[in-house]
C-alpha cells in the first residue's frame, strides 16, 4: 500500500512532526443484483471471510446433520479444555429433558478468554476498549492487564466467601468493572447474575431474592446522557428486605454520596489493592452452572434461564467465529448492554474467548450530539459493528448528515440483533453506513440459546435484506403448523429448533418443570422458540416476531404479564390486558387496557399514576405508552381475556377487521373499546 509522508509545524506541540497518511481503505462496493433483490459480498470481502462460498457452507453443515454430536465435538476442540474427560459428548433424557454436553470435560471459561491469549502473544493486545460517555474517558485493557484485574477481584469474591456454584448479582452500568466481575466469577467458579442496571429495586429484589444471591457487585451511580443516576440507593432499598446478601461491592463511578452500611459494603478500590494478585482458576465440569439470565416469558415471574461453563462457551466461541469474520487486529464493536445477553455473547465471552479486542461503550446514541455512534467508530476505526434495529430506526431518523460528518471507512461488516430488521432499514443501514460495501448479518436467536442460532454467514451467501437467512453448523431448525407438520414453502408457522444443543439454557434456575413446560411440551423432542417463522423456496429463514404474550420493546423482550401483575398492584385496578402496539422507533410499544375497581375514576392523573407505578414496580423500560380505562375487556366464556382481539383494537383496527368475536361472553364490549380508543 502506498503512503503519502508529510512534514509540518505542528502548532500546539511546536515542533516539527511527521505525519504518514495512508489512503482510507474505501473497499469494494458490493452490487447488488437486483434481478434477485440479493446483495453479493464484493470478492474482496469474501476473502477475508470464515467461510467463504455457499458451497462451503452447505458441506459443513451437511456434516453437521448426519452427526451432530461428532460436529459440536469438533468444535469444542477450538477452546482449551484441562481434560476432555467426557465419556458421551452428549446425554438426553427426552422424559425429564434433562441434557448434557460435554460433561466430564474440565475447563475453566476466564482461562479461555484470558489465559491462553496471555500465553500465546496477546499479551499487549486490546482485549477491551473502553469508550465512556464522555469522550476523554477512556480505559485500554490489554489482555495481560484484564487478566490481572480479574485475578485480583476473583480474590476480593474469594475474601467475601464467595466460592464455587455461590450466586453473585450484578448492578452495574456499563464499565470495565461489569466485565472484571463476570470474568472473575468464572474464574472462581461463581455463577453470575446480571441485572440491567435500567431495572427498578423491586425488579432488582425478585432478581436476587430468587437465586439467593450471596453477594452483590454495584457502583455508586451511573451516567446517562449527561446525568447521573443513582444505583447504590437502590441496592440499598433491595437490601431493606430479607435477601441472602451478606456483603455489596461498590465501584466508585460519579462520586455520588452514598449510604454505605458497614460490614456489609465495601469499596471496590478498597478490596483490590488488599487481596494478592494472582488467582488461580477452578477447575470446572461443562456442565457446572456458568451464569444465569433472567428473562421475561408469558408468566409474571421472570426466568432464570441458566447456561453452562462448557456448551455455552463453544457455543459463542465458534457462533463468534462464523458470524463475524474477524481478523486480527480489527476494531468489534456490539452496542448493546451486558445487561443483556447479547452483551454476555457478543461483547464478552464470544469475542473474548477468539481474541478479538472488543470495545464496550458507556454512552447512548443520541449523546451529547446525535452522530456519537459514529463519533466513536471513527474515532478507534471500528471494523466490525453490531447493532439493534430499534437504535438504527431512532438514528435515521434524526437525518443521514449526522452520519455523513463521520469517515466510516475502517467499517467492514455490520450486523443486527433482537428483532426483525425490516428490507427498507436494511438497505438504510447497507447503503449510508455500510457505504454500500459493507455485508449485514441479521442474527436471531434468544437469552435461551445462548449463541446466534440463524444468521447469513456474510462472506458465503448473496445477502436478502430481512431474511436472517441460514441456521449455523450444527443448529437445525424447522418450521412448522399447530398440528406439529411441516410448514411448506413460504408458509408461517411456529420455529423450533429440532434438539438441543451446547449453548442452550439447561433448566430454568429453581424450575425446571417450568422449563419443560414452556419450551419442550408442544412438541416433545423439539425446543419451542415462541417466534413465528417462514422459509423461503431458497431454504433461506425470515422471522416474523413472538407469537406469544411477549413485548419487544426497542429490542428489550417484556412479558405482557408482568406487566399486568404490575398494574393489578395498584390500589385503583380491578384488572388489565397488556399488548404490543406497533412503533415507528421502538419497533413495538406497549399498550395498556385497564378496568377500575369500584370508587375509582377515569382521569389524566390516574393514567399517570399508573405509568409511575409500572416504571417503579418493573423499571423505566416497560413505560406503558398507552393506558385506556375501559368498563371491561374482551373474554371467553371460560373467563379468558382474548388479547388477538386487544391487539387489533390498539392497533387502530375496524370493528369489521377484528376477526370472530363471536365466542365472547359480551360482544358488546367491543364497540366500547374502541370508541375509548386513545
Ligand atoms: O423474538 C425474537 C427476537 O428477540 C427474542 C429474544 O429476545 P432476548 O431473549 O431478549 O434476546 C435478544 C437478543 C438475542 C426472539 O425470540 N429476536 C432476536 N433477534 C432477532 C429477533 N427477531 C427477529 N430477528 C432477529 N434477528
Amino acid at each position: 500500500m502506498k503512503c503519502t509522508c508529510i512534514i509540518y509545524w505542528n502548532v500546539s506541540s511546536r515542533v516539527w512532526s511527521i505525519a504518514l497518511f495512508r489512503p482510507s481503505n474505501k473497499g469494494e462496493l458490493m452490487t447488488p443484483d437486483n434481478s434477485k433483490g440479493r446483495y453479493p459480498p464484493s470478492d474482496e470481502y469474501r476473502r477475508t471471510a470464515f467461510l467463504k462460498s455457499a458451497d462451503e457452507y452447505k458441506k459443513i453443515y451437511a456434516e453437521s446433520m448426519k452427526d451432530p454430536v461428532k460436529y459440536w465435538e469438533k468444535q469444542a476442540d477450538l477452546i482449551d479444555w484441562y481434560s476432555k474427560g467426557w465419556k458421551d459428548a452428549f446425554t438426553w433424557n427426552k422424559k425429564t429433558n434433562e441434557f448434557t454436553w460435554f460433561k466430564g470435560g474440565k475447563l475453566n471459561v476466564s482461562y479461555n478468554c484470558l489465559d491462553r491469549h496471555v500465553r500465546n502473544g496477546l499479551k499487549n493486545t486490546a482485549a477491551i476498549i473502553f469508550q465512556g460517555e464522555e469522550d476523554n474517558d477512556v480505559r485500554i485493557y490489554t489482555y495481560g492487564h484484564l487478566l490481572s484485574e480479574v485475578e485480583r477481584f476473583a480474590n476480593v469474591l474469594k475474601k467475601r466467601g464467595v466460592g464455587k456454584g455461590d450466586r453473585v448479582a450484578v448492578y452495574l452500568p456499563m464499565i470495565p468493572e461489569l466485565p472484571i466481575t463476570l470474568l472473575a466469577c468464572a474464574r472462581i467458579g461463581a455463577i453470575h447474575s446480571v441485572v440491567f442496571a435500567g431495572f427498578s429495586s423491586e425488579a432488582i429484589y425478585n432478581r436476587v431474592a430468587d437465586c439467593s444471591a450471596k453477594v452483590m457487585v454495584t457502583s455508586d451511580g451511573s451516567y446517562r446522557a449527561g446525568k447521573k443516576i443513582d444505583m447504590k440507593g437502590k441496592v440499598n432499598e433491595v437490601l431493606e428486605k430479607e435477601t441472602a446478601v451478606e456483603s455489596v461491592i461498590v465501584v466508585r463511578r460519579t462520586g455520588a454520596d452514598v449510604v454505605m452500611e458497614r460490614g456489609r459494603d465495601f469499596w471496590w478500590h478498597d478490596e483490590m489493592v488488599k487481596v494478592p494478585a494472582k488467582c488461580e482458576p477452578e477447575v470446572m465440569d461443562a456442565e457446572d452452572p456458568l451464569f444465569l439470565l433472567y428473562t421475561s416469558g408469558t408468566t409474571g415471574k421472570p426466568k432464570g434461564m441458566l447456561h453452562t461453563n462448557g456448551g455455552y462457551l463453544v457455543g459463542a466461541y465458534s457462533s463468534y467465529r462464523y458470524v463475524f469474520n474477524y481478523n486480527p487486529g480489527q476494531v468489534y464493536w456490539c452496542t448493546a448492554d451486558i445487561g443483556w445477553i447479547t452483551g454476555h455473547t457478543y461483547i464478552l465471552y464470544g469475542p473474548l474467548s477468539f481474541g478479538a479486542t472488543t470495545l464496550m461503550f458507556e454512552g447512548v446514541p443520541s449523546y451529547p450530539e446525535n452522530d456519537r455512534f459514529w463519533q466513536v467508530a471513527e474515532k478507534w476505526g471500528v471494523d466490525i459493528f453490531y447493532t439493534a434495529p430499534t437504535a438504527l430506526r431512532m438514528i435515521r431518523k434524526t437525518g443521514d448528515e449526522w452520519i455523513k460528518k463521520h469517515d466510516l471507512s475502517s467499517l467492514k461488516m455490520l450486523a443486527s440483533v433482537g428483532e426483525p430488521i425490516d428490507a427498507d432499514v436494511w438497505k438504510w443501514y447497507h447503503s449510508v453506513i455500510g457505504g454500500g460495501r459493507c455485508p449485514i448479518s441479521d442474527t436471531w436467536w434468544q437469552t435461551e440459546t445462548g449463541s446466534i442460532m440463524i444468521a447469513p454467514m456474510t462472506g458465503a451467501f448473496d445477502l436478502k435484506p430481512g431474511s436472517a437467512m441460514k441456521p449455523l453448523p450444527g443448529i437445525e431448525a424447522g418450521v412448522f403448523k399447530e398440528d406439529k407438520t411441516p410448514c411448506g414453502t413460504g408458509e408461517s408457522g411456529n420455529l423450533y429448533l429440532n434438539r438441543p444443543f451446547p449453548s442452550l439454557a439447561r433448566t430454568i434456575w429453581n424450575d425446571h418443570a417450568k422449563f419443560v413446560e414452556t419450551y419442550w411440551s408442544a412438541f416433545p423432542g423439539h425446543y419451542l422458540t415462541g417466534d413465528g417463522a417462514r422459509v423461503d423456496e431458497d431454504g433461506d429463514f425470515w422471522l416474523l416476531g413472538r407469537v406469544d404474550d411477549v413485548i419487544s420493546v426497542a429490542g428489550h423482550r417484556i412479558g405482557a404479564a408482568e406487566i399486568e401483575a404490575a398494574l393489578i398492584s395498584h390500589p385503583a385496578v380491578a384488572e388489565a390486558a397488556v399488548v404490543p402496539v406497533p412503533d415507528e422507533i421502538k419497533g413495538e410499544a406497549i399498550y395498556t387496557f385497564v378496568t377500575l375497581k369500584d370508587g375509582f375514576t377515569d382521569s389524566e392523573e390516574l393514567k399517570k399514576a399508573l405509568v409511575n407505578h409500572v416504571r417503579n414496580v418493573v423499571g423505566p423500560i416497560a413505560t406503558p405508552k398507552t393506558i385506556q380505562i375501559t368498563g371491561g375487556l374482551p373474554k371467553t366464556r371460560s373467563g379468558k381475556i382474548v388479547r388477538r382481539i386487544l391487539r387489533k383494537i390498539a392497533g387502530g383496527s375496524r370493528s369489521d377487521e377484528l376477526g370472530d368475536t363471536t365466542t365472547l361472553i359480551d360482544p358488546a364490549v367491543i364497540d366500547a373499546l374502541i370508541k375509548g380508543r386513545n
